[in-house]
């Protein structure tokens, strides 16, 4: 009887620990710190994916020091930038800099810790894409169309200053191409495309990349009307004069352009 007492209770040992690895419960597997960025090379963010949680509620913490130094700082700000991300601020950012992090997932069985991520600051700049890209057809006196294509830094990015110097990518291509067409722009926030096709309804679209850092995304697509050749040929009493295109915004929701007969000539001129 006593025997039979403490097999079931060995039984039931067994039973439990076996329900608690089958649902799977262990110390948290390892988190990586997959991505650091700085939009204006002021303030950064890292973000981690977290490993397996052990199926249990996991804390993440984020700890780091500065190459040289010995004090050990927990992240300033887990809340900014969105779930298991450490924001650091102006007051929290040096640059010339090495900060080395980790992040360290912890649950009632354990811990686990990830490998350590170096941050210097300067080489982790991403910006946002250019501003208010604005797009227009200028029509010179019997010369060809062509675009002139305008945009502004992102807001962020302090370039007055020289703080940070962006260079600018644009790319185009009629709305139905396959390929787009690149240029280069240097540091202009400005271009102008000579060659293009009539009639054609055109995308544009720009990025920016400062010194050291990376390409920014591309910016919204903005679009334009190309006018025909001779939208009046045929006819040698009209003549158009003027083509005021309606300006577009990378936030607007794209317009085609809009002729304007300024003056007709008439055939007794
Ligand atoms: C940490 O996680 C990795 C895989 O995610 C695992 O192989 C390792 O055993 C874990 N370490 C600890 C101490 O639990
Ligand atoms: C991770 O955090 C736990 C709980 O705070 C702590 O006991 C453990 O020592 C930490 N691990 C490391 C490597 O810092
Ligand atoms: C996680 O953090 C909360 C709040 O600090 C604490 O109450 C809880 O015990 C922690 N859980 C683990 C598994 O460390
Ligand atoms: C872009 O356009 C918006 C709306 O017109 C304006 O508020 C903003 O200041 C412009 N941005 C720049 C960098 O000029
Ligand atoms: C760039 O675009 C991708 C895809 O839309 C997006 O997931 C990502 O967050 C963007 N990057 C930045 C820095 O905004």
């Amino acid at each position: 009887m006593k025997d039979n007492v403490a097999s079931t209770v060995v039984l039931m040992l067994l039973l439990f620990l076996n329900i608690r690895l089958l649902n799977g419960e262990s110390p948290p597997g390892k988190p990586t710190i997959f991505k650091c960025r700085s939009p204006e090379k002021e303030t950064f963010t890292c973000w981690w994916r977290p490993g397996t949680d052990g199926g249990l509620p996991t804390n993440y913490t984020l700890t780091y020091h500065k190459e040289g130094e010995t004090i050990t700082h927990e992240c300033p700000d887990y809340k900014t930038s969105g779930p298991n991300s450490c924001y650091f601020s102006k007051k929290h950012t040096s640059i010339w800099t090495i900060y080395i992090m980790t992040v360290n997932a912890t649950n009632k069985m354990g811990s686990n810790i990830s490998d350590p991520r170096y941050v210097d600051v300067t080489y982790i700049v991403e910006p946002d894409p250019p501003e208010n890209l604005t797009l227009e057809v200028k029509q010179p006196e019997d010369r060809k169309p062509y675009l002139w294509i305008k945009w502004f830094p992102p807001t962020l990015v302090d370039v007055r200053s020289g703080w940070l110097t962006l260079q600018y990518e644009i790319r185009l291509k009629p709305e139905k191409a396959a390929e787009w067409e690149t240029h280069f722009a240097g540091q202009q926030t400005q271009f102008k495309i000579l060659s293009l096709y009539p009639g054609q309804k055109y995308l544009v679209q720009v990025h920016c990349k400062p010194d050291h850092g990376f390409w920014s995304n591309w910016s919204q697509e903005s679009s334009i009307q190309i006018p025909s050749d001779s939208p009046l040929s045929g006819t040698s009493h009209h003549r158009l004069k003027s083509y005021s295109p309606r300006k577009i915004s990378g936030h607007g929701r794209p317009q085609p352009a809009v002729f304007t007969k300024a003056k007709l000539i008439m055939a007794q001129e």
